[in-house]
């Protein structure tokens, strides 16, 4: 029997939450599993998700500092515009933020090889009641399989009751869709921002915006 908050069809479920009481609840429904995040209304206070199994089988880590070894393998194949500011490679810069603790580590894991295939990571400004997003990648042998977008719904469904913001740079087309589907808009542009002179742009994302991830 399906659980009150839990209506199970045969490829998919919903779940309904209350993002902050329920937070750590729907961490440990996403973590270790292959669940992708389908599309998620608000009603009131509560959050309507529908959920369904990914067919290929990616489970979703929270990652420890522990995981530095896996992170920097997937760190390595990776090359970023780095913006003017940047003074260490984004490989050091992303790995001091998460031993630093204020940056959390995200990511879908290859069940054959144990190796991360794509990763997102965060800070919490409490604050503010915001998260703002930092390092975003996915393995090239894996792009366009919908893992950076699976990662961002997750942790979106996680934070739904707080405001997001991004930057990424204008001609990083495969980043400003996923973005867009999620409702982000730009809030700023800033020209010249990256070593060959690429505009950055900066995007937000209120809280309780829905998303539809399969359309
Ligand atoms: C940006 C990046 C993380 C996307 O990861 P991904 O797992 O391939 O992304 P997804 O498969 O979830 O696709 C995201 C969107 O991009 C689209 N997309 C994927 N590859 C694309 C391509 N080559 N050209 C245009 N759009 C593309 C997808 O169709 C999807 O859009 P949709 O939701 O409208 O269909 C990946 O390309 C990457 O690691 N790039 C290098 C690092 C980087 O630039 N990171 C972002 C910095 S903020």
């Amino acid at each position: 029997m399906p659980s009150p908050e839990m209506e199970q069809t045969a490829a998919s479920h919903t779940h309904r939450y209350r993002p902050p009481e329920d937070g750590e609840r729907l961490r440990a429904l996403l973590e270790g599993k292959a669940l992708c995040p389908l599309a998620a209304v608000c009603q009131g206070d509560e959050v309507e998700a529908r959920l369904a199994p990914c067919p290929s089988g990616e489970p979703l880590r929270f990652l420890s500092p522990d995981a530095e070894e896996t992170i920097r393998a997937l760190s390595e194949a990776i090359r970023f515009l780095p913006k003017v500011t940047w003074k260490t490679s984004h490989t050091e810069m992303l790995l001091n933020g998460l031993r630093d603790g204020r940056w959390h580590g995200m990511a879908l894991e290859q069940q054959k090889t144990a190796n991360l295939v794509s990763y997102l990571d965060y800070c919490l400004r409490e604050e503010l009641n915001e998260v703002e997003i930092g390092f975003c990648m996915t393995h090239p042998d894996h792009r366009g399989r919908g893992l950076v977008s699976r990662l961002l719904a997750s942790l979106l469904l996680l934070h739904f009751h707080r405001d997001f913001r991004v930057s990424t740079h204008e001609s990083n087309l495969p980043m400003s869709r996923a973005l867009a589907r999620f409702g982000f808009t730009v809030v700023e542009e800033r020209p010249r921002d990256r070593i060959n002179g690429e505009t950055t742009l900066y995007l937000t994302r209120k809280a309780g915006t829905g998303f539809p991830l399969e359309a």
